[in-house]
Formats: C-alpha cells, sequence, structure tokens
C-alpha cells in the first residue's frame, strides 16, 4: 500500500504582535469582547500593517486617515515590505532543512493563498521561484480556511497516483492588509492574521504504514455570499476601480452568525464522516487539529461531540485566524511541544469561505 507521510514541518509568522488593546485604540472595540467572542489576544500581522496601525492607533481622525490610506498610500509609498510568497519560503525552507532536503528534491510544490501576491500568477508559482525552481510544477490553490487539508489532499492524490515522490505542501496567507481597520470592518479585521506553515509529503510504501490515510472534502458555493471578497474580481467591470473603493465594494464580508452556524454544523458532519469511513471513534483519535477561526466554535463543536479538550491544540490566543495556514502551524506547533506520538491517529478538521470544509485523517 501507498501512502504519503509528513516528515518534516515549517512555520513563519511575521515578528510585528498586535494584541487587542492596540485594536481598540485604532477602532471601536475592546479586549474583552474580543476574547470573550473569539478567544484572541494577541496576533501577528506584517511590518506595513504594523506601522498603519501604530500611526492609526495617534491619529485624531481615524475616518480621515483611513480615506488617505486608500487615496494616497502609507506614507505616500504603495510596494509592501513583506509578501504573502515571503513567509511562505520561510516555512518551507525550515521544513526543507529539518528534512535535510534541497528545494530540488522536490517533484511538486502545492500552496493555497487566499489573497496572493498578485491577481496572478498564484502564490506556489512565486514561492518556486523564491526557492530558485525552474521547472518544478507548482498548484496555486484559493481553497481559504479550508486550504489546508484541500492542498494536503491534493499533495497526497499525487503522491499516491506515483506521478511525484515529495511534495512540499504550504498554507500561506497575509490577510492584515486586506482588511478595513475601522469601525465598520471590526468584525473581521479583529479574527484575521498573518502567518505560514509548511510540510515536506513523502511517499512510503508497506502494510498499513503511517502517513496520510483519508480525506473528506466538500464545498457549498450556493452560501458565498456569508463570506467572500470582491476586490478584483470578474464580479465587476472593471475588476478595479476607484468607484468601486468609493462604493465600499473592495472590503471582505462575513456574515458572522452564519459562519458560525455552518461551522459548526460541517464540522461534526465531517468529523462523524471521517471517523466512519475508518471505523474509529472519537476516543480513538488522539489530536485533533482545528482551523483557528474561532475558540467559540472549537470548544462549541468539542463540547458536542464529547471531544475531550485536551485532544485538541489550540493556538488562536496568539495567532487569531491565519485562515490557510491554520492547521499546519497547529500540526508543527503540536509537534514541537510534544504531542504527537508515533503511532497516534490525528485528524485535521478545517471550514471556511466558499464554503469549503474537509477533514484528514491520519496516522503519526
Ligand atoms: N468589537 C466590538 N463590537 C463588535 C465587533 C468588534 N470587533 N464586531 C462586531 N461588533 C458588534 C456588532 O456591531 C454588534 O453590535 P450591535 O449589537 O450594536 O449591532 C455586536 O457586536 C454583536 O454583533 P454580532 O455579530 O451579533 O456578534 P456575535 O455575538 O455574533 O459575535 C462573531 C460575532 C464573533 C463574529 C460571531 O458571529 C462568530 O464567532 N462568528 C463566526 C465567524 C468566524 O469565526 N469567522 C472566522 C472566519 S471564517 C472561518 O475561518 C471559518
Amino acid at each position: 500500500m501507498k501512502r504519503s507521510r509528513i516528515i518534516a514541518t515549517g512555520m513563519s509568522v511575521p515578528d510585528c504582535v498586535v494584541d487587542n488593546h492596540l485594536l481598540a485604540r485604532c477602532l471601536k472595540t475592546s479586549d474583552e469582547w474580543i476574547m470573550q467572542r473569539t478567544g484572541i489576544k494577541e496576533r501577528r500581522v506584517s511590518p506595513d500593517t504594523f506601522r498603519m496601525l501604530l500611526r492609526l492607533a495617534d491619529a485624531p481622525d481615524k475616518e480621515r486617515f483611513v480615506r488617505e490610506l486608500y487615496d494616497q498610500g502609507l506614507d505616500g509609498k504603495l510596494d509592501s515590505t513583506l509578501m504573502v510568497a515571503d513567509l511562505a519560503l520561510e516555512a518551507s525552507r525550515r521544513a526543507l532543512g529539518r528534512a535535510g532536503l534541497r528545494p530540488e528534491d522536490v517533484d511538486l510544490i502545492v500552496d493555497s493563498t487566499t489573497f496572493g501576491d498578485y491577481a496572478y500568477p498564484g502564490t506556489a508559482a512565486v514561492l518556486g521561484a523564491k526557492l530558485g525552481l525552474t521547472t518544478t510544477p507548482t498548484i496555486a490553490m484559493n481553497q481559504g480556511c479550508a486550504g489546508s487539508v484541500y492542498a494536503l489532499a491534493t499533495g497526497d492524490q499525487f503522491i499516491r497516483s506515483g506521478m511525484c515522490r515529495r511534495a512540499l505542501v504550504v498554507g500561506a496567507e497575509l490577510l492584515s492588509p486586506f482588511f478595513e481597520f475601522s469601525d465598520r470592518g471590526r468584525d473581521m479585521c479583529v479574527l484575521f492574521a498573518d502567518g505560514a506553515a509548511a510540510v515536506i509529503l513523502e511517499a512510503v510504501e508497506g502494510e498499513d504504514p503511517p502517513g496520510l490515510i483519508s480525506h473528506h472534502l466538500h464545498t457549498d458555493g450556493t452560501l458565498l455570499e456569508k463570506l467572500y471578497g470582491e476586490m478584483f474580481g470578474t464580479s465587476t467591470y472593471p475588476p478595479v476601480s476607484k468607484k468601486k473603493i468609493d462604493d465600499d465594494r473592495v472590503r471582505p464580508r462575513m456574515s458572522g452568525r452564519a459562519v458560525y452556524v455552518h461551522a459548526v454544523r460541517r464540522f461534526k458532519e465531517v468529523i462523524g464522516e471521517c471517523l466512519a469511513a475508518n471505523r474509529v471513534t472519537i476516543g480513538d483519535i488522539g489530536l485533533y487539529l482545528f482551523h483557528q477561526a474561532n475558540m467559540r466554535i472549537i470548544e462549541t463543536i468539542a463540547n458536542q461531540l464529547s471531544i475531550p479538550m485536551e485532544r485538541t491544540f489550540n493556538n488562536i490566543a496568539k495567532y487569531g485566524n491565519t485562515s490557510a495556514a491554520s492547521v499546519l502551524i497547529c500540526l508543527h506547533e503540536a509537534l514541537e511541544a510534544g504531542r504527537l506520538r508515533r503511532g497516534d491517529l490525528v485528524m485535521m478538521v478545517a471550514f471556511g469561505t466558499g464554503f469549503s470544509w474537509g477533514a484528514t485523517l491520519m496516522r503519526w
């Protein structure tokens, strides 16, 4: 039997830490509101977002500051100092380093990123270039917060089919530049943050070898307006315009209540599906790695399915929601913390825009 096994992990988050108190100096929110509803205490953001927030916190007229930001850029500059592929590169280098591999030793790169460095090509190609690769195939996915499990499933299929032996699978996000840190944007800007993680998948053969066992993926696009962004898409003509900004159509949109309800429902369904497909029970799973959307969502699922919280690993308090990176960052940190033991069953579960969701079962 052929499977793929995770032989190394790596992660990268920006150095700049934004706690809830700094956000409360920029817009109408509070540490208490954010902690109570989401469990987020602080998050990492790009140096540009950080610089902008420090300026915004001190700005006497915040509305004017935000307007000027979109009119003129930050301090009259438009070029950013950190792109999402830079985070992906750092995470990938760390994973490659742990595996003792060079970039050329990998046959495929799969990356999921919600907002890329460019409208095109996708971040996977930009990452390949930064790794110095000129012929290695790359697959750029845009699966939102479900990106980690979709990217893992995709890399795994290429290995199982025999098309490649090793794959670099990455979830990378630089989300903070896309949110409006204003009163009207407060429902989303306090949740999302920046970070990346990478894993190296390698083919393994044998009778029931350790590695990725099964993936269970789903999408319901009929609910896309509950969590979506128009920024530079063909939903408007022209796709980019000043009018689009003036009409407030470049801001990401979310119906928090709907996301909450559907996330809880789909998480529970797909966990059940994954358990049933593998004829195992809740108690057989050694560790659950859930997408770090919101601590309340995680606690509700754990409570309703009788999953002991000790069998989950959560770091949303310090990183916020890093979308496609979150489950892989959890995997990396859980591994570092000694939470994964050889032979353990580990379930990774994610839900996000689309709505897309999925679960992956692996034996460590
Ligand atoms: N700070 C302070 N007040 C806020 C903030 C904020 N950051 N954001 C919204 N509010 C206000 C609202 O304006 C509203 O005020 P009003 O009553 O005067 O109108 C009040 O708080 C309550 O708003 P609700 O949306 O009803 O708040 P709710 O209790 O539902 O909590 C939340 C909002 C946390 C977003 C919740 O709906 C939730 O957890 N949803 C899940 C969404 C999620 O986790 N998304 C993550 C991204 S998607 C993903 O990764 C799967």
